[in-house]
């Protein structure tokens, strides 16, 4: 479904990614693992057109879509909700922005609600919700710009461990039922492996794809021997 061929990219001439092929399938959940500052950000921006590479393409379903946005829902690190709008209003925004009707487009948030854990606050601003509440909003948001593939850079770096723990079951979960293609970016080791089919390493700039891992339902099982044995294979590849 998403193809990345050969990206390259530099900022004033510092080389930050060298050549970055990658692959996701439709329904598969992919991560992108990296040190700080790798470039993974990079790579995400320009995958959803924001910035254009040096070289190389994207395609979605075999089209070439490279420097294209609006085909691919991109929650950013610091994805912040508009504070001056309710909820309904912050993500139905996408829908809004494409011509939906208001009314039409809050009937369409509205059958999401109760999956995504916001069921009743939807005329509430985002200062009153939770931290996690908000990241699920913004994840609703992300998920309603474009129903096929998302893409997540580091959605919960900013939670306690016990809220984030809930959120990666919860997103796990979400992502299998409604069967959506997605690509997350993350420094977590643990993160990657609870939610992935399959772990892209990329090595410090310049970024390159270091090695592949495809992870099994028992390794899933975090205190499991096929667990510990992935968690120590993927930190010896960082
Ligand atoms: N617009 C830009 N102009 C110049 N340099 C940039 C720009 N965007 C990113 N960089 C540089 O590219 C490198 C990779 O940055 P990027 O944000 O992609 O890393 P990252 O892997 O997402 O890091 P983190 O895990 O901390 O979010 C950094 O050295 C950064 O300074
Ligand atoms: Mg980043």
């Amino acid at each position: 479904m998403l193809k990345v061929n050969n990206i390259k990219k530099s900022f004033d001439n510092n080389l930050i990614l060298d050549g970055i092929n990658l692959y996701v399938d439709k329904g598969e959940f992919v991560s992108i693992l990296g040190v700080s500052g790798s470039g993974k950000t990079t790579i995400f921006n320009i995958i959803a057109g924001l910035i254009k590479p040096d070289g190389g393409n994207i395609y979605v379903n075999g089209k070439d879509i490279t420097g294209k946005t609006g085909i691919i829902g991109y929650m950013q690190q610091n994805d912040l909700l508009l504070p001056w709008k309710n909820i309904y209003d912050n993500v139905t925004l996408p829908l809004t922005i494409k011509g939906e009707k208001k009314a039409n487009a809050r009937k369409i948030a509205g059958k999401y609600m109760p999956l995504f854990g916001l069921e009743g606050y939807g005329e509430k601003y985002p200062k009153e919700l939770s931290g996690g509440m908000r990241q699920r909003a913004a994840l609703l948001r992300t998920y309603l710009f474009s129903g096929e593939i998302m893409l997540l850079d580091e959605p919960f770096a900013k939670l306690d461990a016990i809220t984030k723990r809930k959120l990666q079951n919860w997103l796990s979960g979400v992502v299998k039922k409604m069967n959506i293609t997605t690509l997350l970016v993350t420094h977590d080791v643990e993160e990657a492996i609870l939610l992935s089919d399959r772990i892209y390493i990329i090595s410090d700039k310049p970024a390159t794809i270091k090695r592949e891992f495809t992870v099994s339902e028992n390794a899933k099982n975090l205190g499991s021997a096929e667990f510990y044995e992935l968690q120590k294979s993927i930190l010896n590849t960082l």
